[in-house]
């Protein structure tokens, strides 16, 4: 077997290697443009199905395919060299059994290229961690508040508030570590929850609306660069106002092609100037 000489791209056993030495930093990424602005600074980059609210406008995001996420990660793919990167299976494509989440796992990285898939779910999806794991497709799990989850938990409610949720979260993603996983997303968690799960896993913990305390953080691009409509979720930040910058590009291309500013002599083929 050939094998090749330079891998410069982040792989899942370094990431679970960062576990108590560096913090762990991700982005969501759907399109080229944006992962190639990423890659460099990111560990890992997640494909999320968010994209299906972020990108297709969708109420929530249990209309993505398969087909869609696999285009997504694979773009995200070509266009990165540095950054691990994950992709969500989206919903139904791997809850109903784990030969099911099997085949279209493989489907979506061997069309894509990337590395690993996440699934949200609690104990009960463990199962199918340990199977995809053993079959080479490494899995991060995804517990707590779990968007595909939205119709049975009526809404996108903080999970893990009293004693007893906290436990179930707790259980759930020592199960998940248990079976394999790489790393743990802990989405929409009390605090203390996020930070008694990350000392007690011995692999990373990836908080999004969890903890400080946990290995490394996830937030969706489009948040944090002032491009989501509305207001952005309670535990996001925006770090900068690129919708401000696209809007006002707009407004001056729009107003140079109406005034015939644009395009000048120096866009146009054939001119000797
Ligand atoms: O789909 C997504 O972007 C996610 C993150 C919010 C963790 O699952």
């Amino acid at each position: 077997m050939s094998v090749p000489v330079t891998q410069t791209r982040i792989s899942v056993p370094a990431l679970m290697a960062y576990k108590g030495k560096q913090k762990i930093c991700a982005l969501t990424a759907y399109i080229a443009p944006i992962a190639r602005m990423l890659d460099e600074a990111m560990d890992f980059i997640l494909v999320g199905d968010s994209t299906a609210m972020v990108g297709y406008a969708m109420p929530d995001t249990l209309s993505i395919t398969v087909e869609q996420m696999a285009a997504h990660a694979g773009a995200v793919v070509r266009a990165t060299q540095h950054a691990c990167v994950v992709v969500d299976m989206p919903f139904g494509s791997y809850q109903q059994s784990p030969q099911q989440a099997f085949e279209n796992a493989a489907y979506m990285l061997s069309v894509s290229g990337a590395q690993a898939v996440k699934i949200e779910g609690g104990q009960v999806m463990a199962e199918t961690t340990r199977f995809l794991v053993e079959r080479g497709i490494p899995v991060l799990a995804h517990v707590g508040l779990m968007p595909q989850y939205v119709n049975t938990m009526g809404g996108y409610k903080a999970q893990g508030m009293t004693d007893a949720a906290a436990q179930r979260v707790l259980e759930d993603a020592v199960a998940h570590a248990q079976a394999g996983a790489f790393g743990v997303v802990l989405e929409g968690v009390a605090e203390a929850v996020g930070q008694r799960i990350t000392e007690s896993i011995s692999v990373p913990t990836i908080g999004i609306g969890a903890s400080p305390a946990c290995d490394g953080q996830v937030l969706v691009t489009e948040d944090i660069l002032g491009l989501t409509p509305g207001r952005i979720p309670k535990f996001a930040k925006q770090y900068a106002d690129v919708g401000a910058v696209i809007k006002q590009a707009a407004e001056s291309y729009a107003q140079e092609v109406r005034s015939g500013t644009f395009p000048d002599l120096e866009h146009c083929f054939g001119v000797k100037r």
